[in-house]
């Protein structure tokens, strides 16, 4: 138990102090989202993504991408591009057209969702791995293994159908694993590196403190917020002097629009516990140099209400009290 701390820290800054630990993205994919609400009206969101950052869209109805960054077509020229897209608008309509005409045959029933992911990933060691996954109605569907297409249990007896269908047009085999083992690890690679000052840049957290709703009766909810920091791996913690706080609630990563990451981390302490207790937050952006937040010192609204209006309410409840019981005596016979 005493290690999870160490090896958290392990996690989240992998590569220790060795130099060359690269900092940033190290996938790309391409996602799907595709809705059929019956057997006439579709819709398709696709995007590009590198790990948790966009790059792409797909205008449906114009059948291209979108470029969310000057790099996003990494190394490759316009003509290879526009060749690409073409690949996707030939891949959407005969998408379309395939689901619409064979939904009752594939047993799927109406509305249908259907998600798709494809890419690749590059592994320590320079090694790229590529994938391909399918989902029906949130649940795992099929998948790509080597040049199988693999149904998943959860497809049931429709994924076998349909994996099988696939399994005997070999030119869309050849295709799909062209772009999976060649062509996808070339464009990572090459994007990587277009969008590298700005993938691998160091962005500095800002940090501050509040409280939130109250937990319960004579509690606290210390809030401590950090935001706009890049790359995302961050360490934050509710602190006494060098002791890590027990009870800390991490809150889940969430972007904010300018490609930075916000975290909230929450600890709910006795109100008489909460003076000497502070935030602690490290990135790889600060150097070394840790943000520590100290809780107690600005006056904090709790506090206010508990020293001054609550033992002034009393007093006048009192007064009240004792000017009721006055008048009462005063008006018997
Ligand atoms: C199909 O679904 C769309 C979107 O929900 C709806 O506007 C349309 O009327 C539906 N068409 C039919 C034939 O049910
Ligand atoms: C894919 O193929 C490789 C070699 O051809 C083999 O070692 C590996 O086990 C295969 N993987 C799967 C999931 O079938
Ligand atoms: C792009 O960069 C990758 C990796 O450095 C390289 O293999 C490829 O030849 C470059 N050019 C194109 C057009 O893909």
């Amino acid at each position: 138990m005493l290690l999870l701390p160490f090896q958290l820290l392990a996690v989240l800054f992998p590569g220790g102090d060795s130099e060359d630990a690269f900092q940033g993205p190290t996938s790309f994919r391409v996602t799907q989202i595709s809705s059929f609400a019956n057997s006439t009206w579709a819709h398709h969101q696709g995007a590009g993504w590198l790990d948790d950052l966009q790059i792409h869209g797909w205008d449906s109805d114009s059948g291209t991408a979108i470029l969310l960054k000057p790099w996003s077509k990494g190394n490759f020229s316009d003509e290879e591009f526009a060749e690409l897209e073409g690949v996707f608008r030939v891949h959407y309509f005969v998408f379309t057209q395939e689901i619409q005409q064979r939904a009752s045959e594939f047993q799927m029933e109406y509305p249908i969702e259907i998600q798709g992911i494809a890419g690749c990933e590059l592994h320590s060691g320079g090694a790229i791995v590529s994938f391909l996954r399918g989902a029906l109605g949130g649940l795992d569907f099929l998948s790509a293994q080597n040049d199988t297409c693999v149904p998943a249990p959860e497809g049931g007896s429709s994924a076998q159908y349909v994996c099988k269908l696939i399994m005997q047009y070999q030119g869309v085999i050849d295709n799909v694993k062209k772009l999976l083992l060649e062509t996808c690890p070339r464009y990572l690679l090459g994007v990587l590196d277009a969008g590298k000052a700005e993938l691998q840049r160091q962005v500095k957290p800002e940090a501050w403190l509040s409280s939130g709703p109250s937990p319960g009766p004579g509690h606290l909810l210390l809030v401590c917020h950090v935001s706009g920091f890049y790359p995302k791996p961050v360490w934050v913690r509710w602190m006494r002097g060098e002791q890590e706080q027990p009870g800390t609630w991490h809150s889940d990563l969430l972007p904010n629009a300018d490609w930075t990451w916000y975290l909230r981390t929450t600890l709910d302490v006795a109100v008489g516990e909460a003076a000497g207790l502070s935030c602690r937050v490290k990135h790889s952006s600060l150097e070394g140099q840790d943000i520590i937040l100290h809780w107690g010192h600005p006056i904090s609204i709790g506090l206010i209400f508990l020293t001054i209006i609550m033992p002034s309410l009393i007093l006048l409840l009192c007064l009240a009290l004792w000017y009721k019981r006055r008048r009462s005596y005063q008006d018997i016979p």
